[in-house]
């Protein structure tokens, strides 16, 4: 099982969510959050002169798959939200130990 962290341009967040519905997730959280990359939240460095980060609205999702889904559910998110400019978002990728499901008490890939 794996832990995907996807973070998404709001603007884009609607054409991940159908894509991620098409590939057959089983669910998913997602949060408002602020952040930057390597533009440290601008576009462009002026002259060299240093400033401050600036923190940007994105989207932060959080998707439980198995393992045999993962390929699948990286390419919609990379696909779905990609635009092409700076800012685009990340995805990352951890090892998911557990997942329970506390109604029934189902673990492991059941659970997702
Ligand atoms: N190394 C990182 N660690 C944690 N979060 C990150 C990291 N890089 C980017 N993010 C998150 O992703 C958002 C979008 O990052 P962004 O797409 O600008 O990355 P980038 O590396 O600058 O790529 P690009 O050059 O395409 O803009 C950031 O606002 C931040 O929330
Ligand atoms: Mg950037």
């Amino acid at each position: 099982m794996k832990m995907i962290t996807a973070i998404v341009k709001h603007t884009r967040f609607d054409v991940v969510r159908r894509a991620l519905m098409e590939v057959g997730v089983q669910g998913m959280t997602t949060n408002d959050v602020r952040g930057f990359g390597r533009q440290k939240g601008f576009r462009e460095v002026y002259r060299g002169t240093e400033y401050e980060v600036r923190f940007l609205p994105k989207v932060k999702i959080e998707i439980a798959v198995p393992d045999e889904k993962l390929d699948a559910v990286i390419k919609a998110i990379e696909e779905s939200a990609r635009t092409g400019e700076v800012g685009d978002g990340k995805i990352f990728v951890t090892e998911l130990q557990q997942c329970i499901r506390i109604r029934t008490a189902e673990r492991g890939e059941e659970a997702i």
